[in-house]
């Protein structure tokens, strides 16, 4: 069992990786391999609409850079955890050219996995965010995991929300759940539905 943790922000040991790792920590104590993408430094230019992805179905995207390695690794994984700061109350730029990408060419692939997202932020701003990313995982049938409150700590300077006690716990109870959901999933106790055949209306024709 192994679950990818996608860093959105380009701090590689800042607030967003202090949740995400408090949560992949309880993950490990539970026997599932984590492993992180630092997305956030990385020049990842924004989906161009191409529609190669879509043409080929190749689950790749037609600009051949860090986002179809990683969306290979995603594509492996039992669980994907997506964390990012707080960037004018949405998720940062990278992030989001990153995960139109990887989703665009390949979300079905990422049906029945487990998705979580982690927000990091100085004062406000997480639940547009925090929604904001639970919505590439609804679009591609992933199931989402919550804990004891919304997935998110405080902290401005880097490594401060470690000091945000509630949010720190909260990221260990999301740690618990996804561990939990995902184990639940590979017993397979229940038949998953059958896939109906998509269908798609654009509303001007
Ligand atoms: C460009 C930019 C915009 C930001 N916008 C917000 C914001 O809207 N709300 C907020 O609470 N914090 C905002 N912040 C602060 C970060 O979200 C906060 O410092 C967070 O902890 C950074 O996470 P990191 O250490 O993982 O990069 C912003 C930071 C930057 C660089």
């Amino acid at each position: 069992m192994k679950v990818v943790a996608i860093n959105g922000s380009p701090r590689e040991n800042g607030n967003t990786y202090q949740a995400l790792k408090a949560m992949l920590d309880e993950l490990n104590a539970e026997g599932i391999e984590t492993e992180i993408l630092q997305v956030g430094a990385k020049v990842i230019r924004g989906c161009i609409s191409c529609g190669t992805c879509r043409k080929t179905k190749s689950g790749h995207c037609a600009i051949n850079d860090y986002v179809n390695e990683a969306i290979d690794k995603m594509v492996e994984a039992d669980g994907i955890i997506v964390g990012s700061p707080v960037y004018y109350a949405g998720i940062n730029g990278t992030l989001k050219s990153f995960l139109d990408r990887a989703f665009y060419a390949s979300s079905s692939k990422f049906k029945y996995k487990v998705g979580a997202s982690v927000i990091a932020q100085r004062r406000a701003g997480a639940l547009p965010a925090f929604d904001q990313i639970n919505k590439y995982f609804a679009i591609s049938e992933m199931v989402t995991v919550g804990a004891s409150y919304w997935n998110m700590a405080f902290g401005a300077g880097e490594g401060e929300a470690l000091q945000d006690d509630e949010g720190m716990q909260n990221m260990r109870v999301l740690g618990k759940n996804v561990a939990w959901l995902i184990k639940t999933i590979k017993e397979g106790k229940v038949e998953k539905p059958e896939t109906e055949k998509k269908i798609k209306m654009n509303f001007i024709r």
